[in-house]
């Protein structure tokens, strides 16, 4: 039987589980399947269960409830080892959301080596991971540079170089792109697509950009601790109403087409890049220049 690299069965989380009267129920019946190779945007308002979900897929946190089987091995309410975590955690990286929380040395490739050194990599392999890392999210040049003075985006970056020499198969960043200004956010959104295509690195990308999100080949939402959406970007994006009764927007383009539809204009459903809005909405004045209509 093929198995998938996360799965999650009626998983449930709840913050303070040991006095019921003030448990917080932050993921309520999670089930969902990733498979290896996937690259997923998680949506969803403030509050909504995402870090949680990140947090349990990393094993930051254990199940309350249901079960999560993480590359085979099954995680329950019991826990795991802390070798068993730990192996885990070696597959499964994350990038969180302050570059500046996650550097911990005063030379930039020092901080992408803390990692693999701790897991005890010898010297000759850590120089070969530090090296490649660095190169794959294009810091080669600022191996030697202080990290604090470096940008957002090359923070993050240098972020995850850290988590790419601990050669792990999936990453998920947490809004690793909130704090980082236009261009940052577009350094790290083209590390991780690259990573994606070139490595076949299972991406999972919490974020906040509808923009982001429709770069991701499938969008899964997050509303009230359940899953409210997943599928393609066309698919979840088309889902107007949904989205806004979650509290989110869909990308700009797709909002006005839906707005136009709603007005009697007829434009396909669907339509998320910025490219394919601008197509249909050109097609239909084209159409009705051509029929003499305005
Ligand atoms: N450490 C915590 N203790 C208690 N409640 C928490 C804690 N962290 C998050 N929560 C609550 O769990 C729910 C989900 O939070 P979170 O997973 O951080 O959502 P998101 O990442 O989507 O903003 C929210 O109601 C939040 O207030
Ligand atoms: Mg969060």
């Amino acid at each position: 039987m093929a198995s998938h690299f996360i799965e999650a069965r009626g998983l449930g989380f709840s913050y303070d589980a040991e006095s019921e009267s003030d448990a917080v129920v932050a993921l309520d019946d999670i089930s969902l399947t990733i498979d290896e190779g996937e690259y997923i945007a998680i949506l969803g308002h403030n509050g909504s269960g995402k870090s949680t979900l990140a947090k349990l897929f990393n094993l930051i946190l254990t199940p309350s409830r249901g079960e999560l089987i993480l590359d085979g091995k099954t995680v329950t309410s019991e826990g795991l080892s802390d070798d068993e975590i730990y192996e885990i955690r070696k597959k499964i990286g994350m990038v969180f959301q302050n570059p500046d929380n996650q550097l911990v040395a005063t030379v930039v490739e020092e901080d992408v080596a803390f990692g693999p050194e701790n897991l005890g990599v010898p010297r000759e392999e850590l120089r070969r991971r530090v090296d490649e890392a660095l190169a794959t999210v294009g810091m080669t040049e600022y191996a030697r540079h202080a990290p604090h003075k470096l940008s957002g985006g090359q923070k993050q970056r240098v972020a995850i170089a850290g988590v790419l020499a601990m050669m792990p198969r999936c990453i998920i960043f947490d809004e690793s792109t909130a704090m980082l200004d236009p261009l940052g956010r577009r350094e790290v959104t083209d590390v991780m697509e690259r990573l994606n295509r070139e490595q076949n690195m299972t991406v999972l990308h919490i974020t906040h950009y509808m923009e982001e999100a429709a770069r991701a080949s499938r969008i899964i939402v997050i509303s009230d601790g359940k899953i409210l959406l997943d599928g393609t970007p066309k698919e979840v994006f088309s889902s107007v109403e949904p989205l806004l009764a979650a509290g989110l927007e869909t990308p700009q383009g797709t909002e006005l087409i839906h707005e136009l539809r709603m007005l009697g204009f007829d434009l396909p459903k669907g339509c998320t890049t910025v490219g394919e809005c601008t197509d249909a909405i050109f097609s239909l004045f084209k159409e009705k220049k051509d029929n003499n209509d305005v």
